[in-house]
């Protein structure tokens, strides 16, 4: 199973890609984190759980740390893969990694998917704009999505990985 959640669509799109390859069941965690919540329960001791969110101004969105927290023993049980979007790649991709996600879960995960980022400004209302031409000290579109890890990530969702 999948579970994400996402703002602008660009995790979602990711996600998406990777489910319908695979024939995975995703939940959105902004709409249905009880069923997802009761997923992970029901999964076998070997199922795999893949979780995924972006970085929003250095932090990953309280809807997906409170799943995480909720079904914390859960995880710790089964194989968990992170997928992370954010803007960079490398070194410094990993330091977000690191810094918003919660140590037990980057401890536990067997797999950490980087898959990059895109933002659209004009998807973007005034406010929130004025903060990501702060953060990227620039105002035009940014997409550093990495396609080609969705079927790395689908590899390892068959177990093939
Ligand atoms: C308001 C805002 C703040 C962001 N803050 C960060 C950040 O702190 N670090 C980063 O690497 N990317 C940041 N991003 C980029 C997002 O992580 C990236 O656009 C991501 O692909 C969004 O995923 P979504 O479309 O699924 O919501 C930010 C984007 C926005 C719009």
């Amino acid at each position: 199973m999948i579970a994400y959640i996402s703002k602008h669509g660009a995790v979602q799109e990711f996600v998406e890609r990777a489910a319908a390859e695979t024939g995975t069941q995703l939940f959105d965690l902004s709409s249905d984190a009880a069923a997802a919540r009761d997923a992970v329960g029901g999964l076998p001791s070997d199922g795999r759980i893949v979780v995924a969110a972006p970085i929003y101004a250095g932090s990953i969105p309280k809807p997906m740390l409170r799943f995480l927290e909720s079904v914390r023993e859960d995880l710790l049980s089964r194989r968990v893969a992170i997928v992370l979007s954010c803007l960079y790649q490398g070194e410094e991709a990993r330091i977000q990694l690191a810094e918003t996600v919660p140590p037990w879960l980057v401890g536990h995960a067997e797999r950490q998917f980087m898959i990059g980022g895109r933002v659209i400004m004009n998807e973007l209302k005034r406010p929130v704009r004025f903060l990501v031409r702060k953060i990227l000290g620039h105002d035009t579109d940014v997409d550093t999505m990495a396609w080609d890890e969705v079927p790395l990530l689908a590899a390892w969702l068959r177990g093939e990985s």
